[in-house]
C-alpha cells in the first residue's frame, strides 16, 4: 500500500527536546529529517569565520551566495551538517555559535534564503522538520504541526546534560542565561517571529519523556494519514 507521505513541522522554544524528538519520529516513519536551527547554526559559523558585518547588507547578501548547506547520514544513521563540503556538526553546537546564533537567524536576508533552501528539502514531503517558523512560513500547509514547549529549569538542566555528553562542559546558569536570550530574540524579532500556529498541538514536555514525546507525535501524524485514505 502507498500511504500518503506528509510534512510535520515541529516548533518550540530552544532546548524543549524538539530535535530529539524529530529524529526519533522521523526514523520510526522513514521520512528525512531536517534541522532548520542547524541551517542558521552553519550561517553563523560562515559569518563569525569570516568576519561578516550583521550591519553591512552588502557583505550579508555575499557572504550568503557563498553558502552552501548540505546534510549527511552517517555511519551510526546520524545527520551531519555541512557547510561548503567540510563537516561543521561539532562546531555548530559550541556555545560561541549558541550565542550569536539568534542575531544571524533575525536578519532577513538570512531567513529568505534559509526558508528557500528548507521549502525545496521539503518539496516531496515525508519530511520532519523542526525549528521555529516551520509550521507558520516555512509549510504553512504540513499536515502535522507540533509546538513544544517546556519550563525553563527542565531545559536548562536537559540542554547541559547534552553539552556534557558531548564532553563540552558549561554551568547551568550560563546555559539558563542563552536560553532566555535566545527566547527573548526569537520571539520578538521583526522576521517570522517563534509562535504557535493557530492549527499546531501543543506539547509541554516538563514531565514527559523523550519516548512519550515521540509516541504522541507518532500517534498524532497516523491519525493524519489515516484521515487521507478516508
Ligand atoms: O534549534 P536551534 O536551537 O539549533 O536553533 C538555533 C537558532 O536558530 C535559534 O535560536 C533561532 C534560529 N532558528 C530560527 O530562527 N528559525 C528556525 N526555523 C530554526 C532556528
Amino acid at each position: 500500500m502507498n500511504l500518503r507521505k506528509i510534512v510535520i513541522a515541529i516548533d518550540g522554544y530552544s532546548a524543549c527536546g524538539k530535535s530529539t524528538t524529530a529524529k526519533q519520529v522521523a526514523k520510526i516513519m522513514g521520512y528525512k529529517y531536517i534541522d532548520s536551527g542547524a541551517m542558521y547554526r552553519a550561517v553563523t559559523y560562515y559569518f563569525l569565520e569570516h568576519y561578516v558585518s550583521l550591519t553591512n547588507p552588502k557583505d550579508i547578501e555575499n557572504a550568503l551566495d557563498r553558502i552552501k548547506i548540505t546534510f549527511h547520514v552517517n555511519e551510526d544513521k546520524e545527520t551531519e551538517t555541512f557547510l561548503n563540503g567540510l563537516k561543521i556538526e561539532k562546531e555548530i553546537r559550541k556555545m560561541r555559535i549558541s550565542d550569536q546564533v539568534s542575531q544571524v537567524s533575525a536578519l532577513k536576508p538570512v531567513r529568505i534564503a534559509m526558508v528557500n533552501q528548507q521549502r525545496k528539502l521539503g518539496k516531496d514531503k515525508g519530511v520532519v522538520m523542526d525549528g521555529r517558523d516551520i509550521g507558520t512560513v516555512v509549510f504553512p500547509d504540513a499536515e502535522l504541526k507540533v509546538f513544544m514547549t517546556a519550563d525553563m529549569q527542565v531545559r536548562a538542566f536537559r540542554r547541559q546534560q547534552e553539552l556534557l555528553d558531548k564532553d563540552k562542559m558549561v554551568d547551568l546558569l550560563e546555559v539558563m542565561e542563552n536560553i532566555h536570550m535566545r527566547d527573548q530574540i526569537d520571539t520578538t524579532r521583526a522576521e517570522s517571529p517563534l509562535r504557535k500556529a493557530d492549527d499546531a498541538i501543543e506539547i509541554n514536555t516538563t514531565h514527559i519523556t523523550i519516548d512519550e514525546q515521540v509516541e504522541e507525535v507518532v500517534r498524532q501524524a497516523s491519525s493524519k494519514i489515516i484521515q487521507f485514505m478516508r
